[in-house]
């Protein structure tokens, strides 16, 4: 009962402590975790000094924090799981994923370049075995980014470098732990220490981790629909299953926890937004950025606690080796920027990084919670000798003291020397321009609120006016301050219709009017659009909405299963998440020509609101497009998802009526419940029917003219004889030169035949391919698919069958093929004619 009391008494001050080092820590300028460090440290050596100078009265209530029954078990497995899964979910993948070759390589090579460093260059200098060296370069080899990506965010640095840097430390840390765990294994086990066996094993940890989390992660997302959109519910799985996938992977699957939580944490952070309703993620989201932080400053606190303890008997021998240790981990970590990382900008694996940035990388690379964590699991580990646990804590510690109230005191400092600490005018710009549009946002919601409510103009002026000089002034400040071009300011204006764009994507899956896996395709778009506008201007922009519109990568895999192994539906869920694409993003490019008009135009002005007006209409028409294929192929398909697509959208209408109504007191709960419930379908989207891609080949030989009027029987040895094949946009069906192996009839869909001199369009009912086969020599054009297209394939070793029962058919193909031939030497002769 005491304990409890105790214990609680003990963490209700520390968090007292914590809250009020917040806004202390803003004021003073510094990374918080260094004023809670200095707080934690000053605790913990109070009974030291009082001791010291005799003051024995008042060590009794300081004892109470230092004497906490908080073991190094509490720690790990209480905290280390949180810290981690949060990590995780605050992660933006997607934006990480275009750097994963850089991360990964950065993140485990230099994780295990650290380790070895620093564990070599003690190794002659200390008094313990090589492992144990080892083993706290690991330690020390987590890096805590915070304070570094808070002033890098603060300087607008460019967003890539950040990611790079966040990315970096999240895998850092995870391969950190996993090798941590297998070296402390060795130790533990006596093993001899093999390099080989070491790195398999650490493969093995970190692979199987993988695995183990992604998988995870795939099953709560899959649990997560299930409990009906309720918030708390869906909060409380995430928590639960930060614990059980760490647990699990250690103890059932023995691969590495930390790596399992943070892979489960980014699965459902990349997959989440799309499952999970918009105000429920920012809840969720929210609700893991306060665990976290609970749970990094105890840490913090805790643990400098107790660093005077651990530093009271350290003599000159220990400053020699830390010196050593920091030495050689801020060599290390120079080694991986200046020599690893060249080559990966030299391949464009990653952006270019300035010296500058490189050099604040490393002086920001302050060890935060996870060292301190680990440090203390060597320390209170019983298995340990001595000397092990003192060596491992005293450097540790010793390290993290270092590079808080060194590094971190001066991070700043460096930062401005390296002339990191301006925005650039760009940048500047585009910031207050974003700000400019919300305020004019609030000031028109101003308006709007006004007339519906009937309120006096003068209110609205008096409401409005802060704002409309606010817009003025950052029109003025951007029109006077920074000499941006005209291309800059339009590269700003996409960047903000690229935002929007994110909005209406994401506000479509709120409606529930689109599946997840499409929202998740948009969203990618979006994010991919507002990027390159950053980068490119109106180009980036450009192209990036062309690159929208190519078949990705799963639906070439599906493509390819189909036409190698004539696997049919993969392709077909492809294709029909084509259509729901399409259909969505014209939606979405439709709903962005307001915003230009309105918000964009009044910011920017007409001309570039002009200029976008245009860009936004060609998307729009390509879009459109290439809807419009899908749609001619498939129509009764389209019409069905824009159906449901209607009737989704009327469910949400409908449902928000109700609620208005309920919320105005004009229904009562029960009726209002079960309104809700006659409404059917509507907390769900409805499934996507299903898309036959029609390779029926009976129904496709019906299409065809030229087989027309043949009997039941005939019919059946025709169809016995020809193959289905459906090919999309682009598809080389016959390659000049080749061998004639096959004639192909279109039931539907359009070719293109590739002549020297022109191009002849075949459509829906004829043929090609037939020339090589009759003639015996080789393909003598491209064709290639126009749109998507149903094709019959007879090959050539039915072709000589074909022709004897089709007496009809075969009159037409020689007729054909003999007039094709005509006009193409007809042609080769006297090119310039022709083609006139
Ligand atoms: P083949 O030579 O086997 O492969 C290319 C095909 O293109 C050819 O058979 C014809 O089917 C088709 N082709 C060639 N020339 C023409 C033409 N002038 N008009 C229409 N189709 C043609």
């Amino acid at each position: 009962m005491f304990d409890t009391v105790f214990v609680l008494l003990v963490i209700a001050a520390l968090l007292v402590v914590v809250g009020i080092s917040q806004p202390l820590a803003i004021c003073l300028r510094l990374p918080p975790s260094v004023l809670l460090a200095a707080v934690g440290v000053g605790i913990g050596a109070f009974p030291l000094i009082s001791r010291q100078f005799g003051l024995v009265g008042s060590v009794g209530a300081v004892g109470l924090f230092t004497d906490l029954p908080v073991s190094s078990v509490t720690f790990i497995y209480v905290f280390l799981p949180l810290l981690v899964f949060e990590a995780g979910i605050a992660t933006d993948v997607r934006r990480i994923l275009q750097d994963t070759a850089a991360i990964l390589l950065l993140a485990v090579i230099a994780t295990l370049i650290a380790t070895a460093v620093v564990g070599f260059a003690l190794w002659p200098f200390a008094r313990v075995p090589l492992l144990v060296c080892l083993l706290l370069g690991a330690v020390v080899a987590t890096t805590d980014p915070a304070a570094v990506i808070a002033i890098f965010r603060e300087v607008g640095a460019p967003a890539r470098l950040t990611r790079l840097v966040e990315g970096e430390a999240l895998l850092n840390d995870a391969a950190a732990i996993a090798l941590f765990v297998v070296l402390l294994g060795m130790i533990l086990t006596g093993r001899e220490p093999n390099a080989l066996a070491g790195l398999a094993e650490f493969s093995v940890s970190f692979v199987g981790g993988g695995v183990v989390g992604f998988l995870a992660g795939r099953l709560l997302l899959w649990i997560i629909p299930r409990v009906g959109d309720n918030r708390l519910a869906e909060a409380t799985l995430t928590l639960a299953f930060a614990y059980l996938v760490f647990i699990g992977a250690e103890r059932l699957f023995h691969v590495s926890g930390v790596v399992a939580v943070l892979v489960s944490g980014l699965t459902v952070s990349a997959l989440g937004p799309s499952r999970i309703a918009p105000e429920n993620w920012s809840f969720l989201a929210g609700l893991w950025e306060q665990i976290a932080f609970w749970a990094r400053s105890l840490i913090f606190i805790l643990a400098s606690i107790l660093v005077p303890r651990l530093l009271v008997d350290i003599g000159p021998d220990d400053m020699l080796l830390l010196g050593i240790a920091i030495l050689a981990a801020f060599g290390a970590r120079a080694f991986a920027l200046f020599i690893l990382v060249p080559p990966l900008e030299y391949f464009g694996l990653t952006q270019r990084i300035d010296a500058s940035y490189k050099l604040a990388i490393i002086w920001g690379g302050l060890r935060g919670a996870l060292t301190l964590v680990l440090a203390l699991a060597v320390t209170e580990n019983r298995a340990l000798p001595p000397e092990t646990q003192r060596f491992v804590a005293v450097l540790a510690t010793g390290f993290v003291l270092f590079t808080l109230f060194v590094n971190g005191t001066t991070l700043r400092l460096i930062m401005g020397l390296l002339g990191l600490d301006r925005l650039s005018p760009r940048d500047e710009a585009l910031r207050d321009q974003i700000l400019a549009l919300s305020y004019a946002e609030a000031s028109e919601a101003a308006h709007e609120i006004a007339r519906t409510h009937a309120l006096s103009e003068a209110a609205v002026e008096r409401v409005v006016a802060p704002y409309e000089a606010r817009i003025a002034a950052a029109n003025a400040e951007v029109a006077t301050a920074t000499n941006l071009t005209e291309r800059d300011r339009l590269a700003i204006a996409l960047v903000a219709l690229g935002n929007q764009e994110r909005v209406l994507v994401l506000d479509m899956l709120g409606h529930r009017v689109a599946s997840p896996s499409a929202v998740q395709v948009l969203l990618g778009n979006a994010d991919a659009i507002t990027e390159r506008a950053r980068s490119e201007g109106r180009l980036g922009y450009r192209r990036a909405g062309e690159t929208a519109l190519v078949f990705p990568v799963g639906f070439r895999i599906a493509y390819s299963l189909y036409r190698r192994l004539g696997i049919v539906r993969p392709l077909a869920e492809r294709l029909a998440d084509r259509v729901e694409i399409l259909l969505i993003m014209r939606v979405v490019i439709e709903r962005l020509m307001p915003f230009n008009d309105q918000q964009i135009r009044q910011l920017f002005g007409e001309r570039i609101a002009g200029v976008i007006r245009e860009i936004i209409g060609q998307r729009r028409d390509a879009a459109a497009s290439a809807l419009d294929a899908l749609r001619r192929q498939y129509p009764d398909y389209a019409a069905e998802l824009e159906m449901r697509f209607l009737r989704q959208s009327t469910l949400r209408q409908e449902m928000s009526r109700y609620q208005s109504l309920f919320e105005e007191g004009l229904i009562a709960h029960e009726v209002y419940d079960d309104l809700k419930r006659s409404v059917v379908g509507a907390r769900v989207v409805e499934q996507r029917p299903h898309l036959d891609i029609g390779l029926d080949t009976r129904q496709l030989v019906k299409r065809l003219d030229i087989l027309a009027g043949l009997d039941e029987r005939t019919l059946d040895r025709v169809c016995q004889l020809l193959r289905p094949r459906f090919a999309v946009r682009n598809d080389h069906i016959i390659r000049k030169g080749e061998r004639g192996d096959a004639v192909f009839f279109i039931a539907s869909g359009a070719v293109e035949v590739i002549l020297p001199a022109r191009r002849v369009r075949l459509g829906s009912g004829e043929f090609f391919g037939e020339m090589a086969l009759l003639s015996g020599r080789l393909r003598q054009a491209d064709v290639v698919a126009l749109t998507y297209c149903q094709l019959l394939v007879l090959r050539r070793v039915d072709f000589e069958r074909f022709m004897t029962a089709n007496p009809e058919a075969r009159f037409t193909i020689n007729r054909t093929a003999e007039a094709r031939r005509a006009m193409n030497t007809g042609e080769l002769a006297t090119p310039s004619e022709a083609s006139g």
